[in-house]
């Protein structure tokens, strides 16, 4: 009985830091191809609800390559929307879009 304690423990600890991991990963990737644009980060992601960035990150961030694609005041982004590697990783940013986001309560106070 107290091994299963432990056991479900350790996982719920592992679970807990994986997550915490790609919401690390998702702000790497923030700070290396957004910030350039957008500034900041902690900002951009308190600028929608969860539900929001849920919706334009599904599909592998279709929503937010789009309106990058589209938009040619976003020209220079294109390239790295429409690659492989932004899709691969949209999962990370969608994690800390929504980590952060307007409802999280998890946005730093300003002071
Ligand atoms: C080359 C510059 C550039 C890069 C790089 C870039 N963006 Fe943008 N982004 C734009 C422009 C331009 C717009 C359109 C804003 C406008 O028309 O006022 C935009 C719009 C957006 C919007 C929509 C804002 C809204 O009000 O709905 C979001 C969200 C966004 N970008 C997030 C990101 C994220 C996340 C990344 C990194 C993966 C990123 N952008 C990379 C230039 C860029």
């Amino acid at each position: 009985m107290k091994k299963l304690v432990l056991y479900v423990l350790a996982l719920t600890v592992l679970s807990l830091g994986s997550a915490e991991a790609a919401v690390y990963k998702g702000q790497k990737v923030y700070i290396k191809k957004c910030r350039k644009c957008h500034g900041g980060g902690l900002e951009v992601a308190a600028s929608k609800k969860k539900k929001s960035w849920k919706k334009l990150m599904k599909n592998k961030g279709e929503g937010l390559a789009k309106l990058h694609i589209d938009n040619p005041k976003a020209e220079k982004s294109k390239k790295y929307f429409q690659s492989k590697k932004y899709r691969k990783r949209a999962k990370h940013l969608r994690d800390f879009l929504v980590e952060y986001a307007k409802d999280s309560g998890n946005v730093p106070a300003c002071n």
